[in-house]
Protein backbone atom coordinates (compact mmCIF):
# COMPACT_ATOMS: atom_id res chain seq x y z
CA UNK A 1 0.00 0.00 0.00
CA UNK A 2 1.43 3.46 -0.84
CA UNK A 3 1.86 5.87 2.47
CA UNK A 4 -0.42 8.52 2.57
CA UNK A 5 0.34 11.48 0.74
CA UNK A 6 0.52 14.75 2.52
CA UNK A 7 -2.58 15.87 1.32
CA UNK A 8 -4.30 13.09 3.13
CA UNK A 9 -2.72 13.93 6.08
CA UNK A 10 -3.05 17.16 5.86
CA UNK A 11 -7.23 16.43 5.90
CA UNK A 12 -6.98 14.14 8.55
CA UNK A 13 -5.21 16.50 10.72
CA UNK A 14 -7.40 19.08 10.15
CA UNK A 15 -10.64 16.47 10.89
CA UNK A 16 -8.44 16.03 14.34
CA UNK A 17 -8.20 19.62 14.93
CA UNK A 18 -11.87 20.83 14.64
CA UNK A 19 -13.47 17.49 15.97
CA UNK A 20 -16.14 19.14 18.52
CA UNK A 21 -14.73 18.54 22.30
CA UNK A 22 -16.24 16.10 24.82
CA UNK A 23 -16.91 18.97 26.53
CA UNK A 24 -19.30 20.36 24.12
CA UNK A 25 -21.20 17.45 23.70
CA UNK A 26 -24.38 18.80 26.35
CA UNK A 27 -24.30 21.83 24.28
CA UNK A 28 -24.40 19.74 20.94
CA UNK A 29 -27.67 18.02 22.50
CA UNK A 30 -29.66 20.76 23.22
CA UNK A 31 -28.65 22.93 20.47
CA UNK A 32 -29.83 19.84 18.13
CA UNK A 33 -33.27 19.54 19.86
CA UNK A 34 -33.70 23.46 19.50
CA UNK A 35 -32.79 22.60 15.81
CA UNK A 36 -35.34 20.19 15.60
CA UNK A 37 -37.48 22.21 17.60
CA UNK A 38 -37.09 24.93 15.27
CA UNK A 39 -37.52 22.55 11.86
CA UNK A 40 -40.21 20.64 13.00
CA UNK A 41 -42.48 22.45 15.64
CA UNK A 42 -42.22 25.77 15.64
CA UNK A 43 -44.08 26.30 12.51
CA UNK A 44 -47.01 25.74 14.55
CA UNK A 45 -46.00 26.61 18.23
CA UNK A 46 -43.58 29.09 17.26
CA UNK A 47 -40.02 29.45 17.80
CA UNK A 48 -40.18 30.57 21.55
CA UNK A 49 -42.88 27.46 22.06
CA UNK A 50 -45.90 29.64 22.87
CA UNK A 51 -48.37 28.42 20.46
CA UNK A 52 -48.12 31.33 17.61
CA UNK A 53 -46.26 29.96 15.07
CA UNK A 54 -46.80 31.35 10.91
CA UNK A 55 -49.60 27.62 10.46
CA UNK A 56 -51.34 28.54 13.65
CA UNK A 57 -53.92 30.83 11.85
CA UNK A 58 -57.63 30.92 11.72
CA UNK A 59 -58.02 28.03 9.66
CA UNK A 60 -56.40 25.35 12.16
CA UNK A 61 -58.97 24.11 13.88
CA UNK A 62 -57.40 23.28 16.99
CA UNK A 63 -54.68 25.52 18.17
CA UNK A 64 -51.47 24.53 18.95
CA UNK A 65 -50.99 24.37 22.72
CA UNK A 66 -48.82 27.10 24.08
CA UNK A 67 -45.84 25.12 25.59
CA UNK A 68 -44.25 28.12 28.02
CA UNK A 69 -47.82 27.52 29.54
CA UNK A 70 -46.90 26.74 32.87
CA UNK A 71 -50.58 25.88 33.93
CA UNK A 72 -50.95 23.42 31.12
CA UNK A 73 -47.80 21.75 29.88
CA UNK A 74 -46.94 20.11 33.51
CA UNK A 75 -50.39 18.99 33.55
CA UNK A 76 -48.74 16.32 31.01
CA UNK A 77 -46.64 13.39 32.47
CA UNK A 78 -43.65 12.58 30.50
CA UNK A 79 -45.14 9.13 29.33
CA UNK A 80 -47.88 11.47 28.02
CA UNK A 81 -45.61 14.08 26.41
CA UNK A 82 -43.54 11.61 24.95
CA UNK A 83 -46.58 9.48 23.82
CA UNK A 84 -47.70 12.29 21.75
CA UNK A 85 -44.50 13.03 20.06
CA UNK A 86 -43.99 9.72 19.03
CA UNK A 87 -47.77 8.36 18.07
CA UNK A 88 -49.55 12.19 17.48
CA UNK A 89 -52.10 13.66 19.12
CA UNK A 90 -54.71 10.91 18.78
CA UNK A 91 -52.06 8.59 21.37
CA UNK A 92 -53.36 10.94 24.13
CA UNK A 93 -56.89 11.42 22.91
CA UNK A 94 -55.88 14.86 21.41
CA UNK A 95 -56.20 16.13 17.83
CA UNK A 96 -54.52 14.73 14.86
CA UNK A 97 -53.30 17.89 14.18
CA UNK A 98 -50.31 17.19 16.48
CA UNK A 99 -48.15 14.89 14.57
CA UNK A 100 -46.63 11.84 15.21
CA UNK A 101 -42.84 11.83 15.07
CA UNK A 102 -41.94 8.35 15.44
CA UNK A 103 -41.30 7.95 11.91
CA UNK A 104 -39.18 10.61 11.31
CA UNK A 105 -36.91 11.50 14.94
CA UNK A 106 -35.27 8.74 16.53
CA UNK A 107 -36.41 8.12 20.58
CA UNK A 108 -32.81 10.48 21.38
CA UNK A 109 -34.30 12.95 19.40
CA UNK A 110 -37.85 12.60 20.58
CA UNK A 111 -36.65 12.20 24.73
CA UNK A 112 -34.52 15.61 23.95
CA UNK A 113 -37.21 17.10 22.54
CA UNK A 114 -38.97 16.27 25.56
CA UNK A 115 -36.12 18.18 27.58
CA UNK A 116 -36.77 20.86 25.61
CA UNK A 117 -40.62 21.44 25.96
CA UNK A 118 -39.65 20.79 30.03
CA UNK A 119 -37.42 23.35 29.93
CA UNK A 120 -40.07 25.63 28.76
CA UNK A 121 -43.21 25.21 30.05
CA UNK A 122 -41.82 23.22 33.64
CA UNK A 123 -41.69 19.93 34.73
CA UNK A 124 -44.78 17.48 35.58
CA UNK A 125 -46.77 18.59 38.30
CA UNK A 126 -49.74 16.21 39.87
CA UNK A 127 -51.28 19.21 41.66
CA UNK A 128 -52.82 21.27 38.58
CA UNK A 129 -54.86 17.85 37.83
CA UNK A 130 -55.06 15.83 34.68
CA UNK A 131 -54.62 17.97 31.29
CA UNK A 132 -57.57 19.99 29.33
CA UNK A 133 -59.91 18.83 26.90
CA UNK A 134 -58.61 20.10 23.29
CA UNK A 135 -60.60 23.03 22.38
CA UNK A 136 -61.76 22.87 19.22
CA UNK A 137 -62.94 26.17 17.09
CA UNK A 138 -66.59 25.36 15.73
CA UNK A 139 -67.54 25.61 11.81
CA UNK A 140 -69.37 28.62 12.42
CA UNK A 141 -66.19 30.01 13.93
CA UNK A 142 -64.18 29.08 11.18
CA UNK A 143 -66.83 30.41 7.82
CA UNK A 144 -67.09 33.84 10.02
CA UNK A 145 -64.40 35.32 8.66
C1 LIG B 1 -49.22 20.90 12.37
C2 LIG B 1 -49.08 21.64 13.61
C3 LIG B 1 -48.19 21.06 14.70
C4 LIG B 1 -46.86 20.70 14.62
C5 LIG B 1 -45.95 20.76 13.41
C6 LIG B 1 -46.49 20.27 15.95
N1 LIG B 1 -47.54 20.37 16.80
FE1 LIG B 1 -47.55 19.96 18.81
N2 LIG B 1 -49.52 20.33 18.90
C7 LIG B 1 -50.29 20.79 17.85
C8 LIG B 1 -51.67 20.93 18.29
C9 LIG B 1 -52.84 21.41 17.45
C10 LIG B 1 -51.69 20.55 19.65
C11 LIG B 1 -52.91 20.52 20.59
C12 LIG B 1 -53.63 19.21 20.45
C13 LIG B 1 -54.87 19.19 21.29
O1 LIG B 1 -54.96 19.94 22.27
O2 LIG B 1 -55.77 18.40 20.93
C14 LIG B 1 -50.32 20.18 20.01
C15 LIG B 1 -49.92 19.74 21.26
C16 LIG B 1 -48.62 19.53 21.65
C17 LIG B 1 -48.19 19.24 23.01
C18 LIG B 1 -49.07 19.11 24.24
C19 LIG B 1 -49.77 17.78 24.29
C20 LIG B 1 -49.02 16.67 24.95
O3 LIG B 1 -49.56 15.53 24.98
O4 LIG B 1 -47.91 16.85 25.46
C21 LIG B 1 -46.83 19.15 22.95
C22 LIG B 1 -45.89 18.89 24.13
C23 LIG B 1 -46.43 19.36 21.59
N3 LIG B 1 -47.54 19.59 20.82
C24 LIG B 1 -45.11 19.36 21.15
C25 LIG B 1 -44.73 19.41 19.81
C26 LIG B 1 -43.38 19.22 19.35
C27 LIG B 1 -42.18 19.00 20.24
C28 LIG B 1 -43.43 19.30 17.98
C29 LIG B 1 -42.29 19.08 17.00
C30 LIG B 1 -41.62 17.80 17.05
C31 LIG B 1 -44.80 19.60 17.59
N4 LIG B 1 -45.56 19.64 18.74
C32 LIG B 1 -45.22 19.82 16.30
C33 LIG B 1 -49.87 21.08 16.59
C34 LIG B 1 -48.60 20.85 16.08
Amino acid sequence: MNAPTPRVLAIVLAALVFAPSTGSAERAFKSAAKDNFKWHCAQCHGEKGNGKGPNATADLPVEPRDLTSKTDIPRFTDDQVTKTLTHGGPANELSSIMPPWGNTLSKKEIEDLLAFVRTLGGPFNPDLGPPEKTKRKTDAALSDR
